[in-house]
């Protein structure tokens, strides 16, 4: 009984902490999209997002293709967004660039 209380107890705790790591949930398009069209993502100051100079992802079609991708988003980040470039490993990162990959005309 007392066996069968702590397994209980140790597989809720797993739940918790599964599900409030956000853990299971990888990066996604969809998060991307979110961030592209967020005016504050990345600690911008100023109003704009990315859609403000790219709507709807419009001229990022081909961006998917250029090995610089990872350069060219903190660019756009650092620059007329007056954000913090990204760590490229992280969540919101990595969604951003699928976001953008997803764009690509195949
Ligand atoms: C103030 C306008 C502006 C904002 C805001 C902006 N960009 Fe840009 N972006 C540009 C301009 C201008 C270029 C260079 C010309 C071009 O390729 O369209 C560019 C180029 C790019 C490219 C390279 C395209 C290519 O094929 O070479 C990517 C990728 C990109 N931006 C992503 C973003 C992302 C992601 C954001 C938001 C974090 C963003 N941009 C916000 C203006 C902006």
């Amino acid at each position: 009984m007392k066996l069968t209380l702590k397994t209980l107890v140790s597989s809720v705790c797993v739940v918790l902490i599964v599900s409030c790591s956000g853990a299971g949930k990888g990066p996604s398009a969809e998060h991307g999209e979110k961030l592209f069209n967020d005016p504050e993502f990345a600690g911008s100051l100023n109003a704009s997002s990315c859609a403000s100079c790219h709507p709807g992802g419009k001229g990022l079609e081909e961006a998917a293709g250029n090995l610089k991708l990872d350069d060219l988003i903190n660019r756009c980040i650092t620059g007329p967004l007056e954000g913090k470039a990204l760590d490229k490993e992280s969540f919101d990162f990595r969604s951003l660039k699928m976001y953008i990959e997803s764009l690509a005309k195949l």
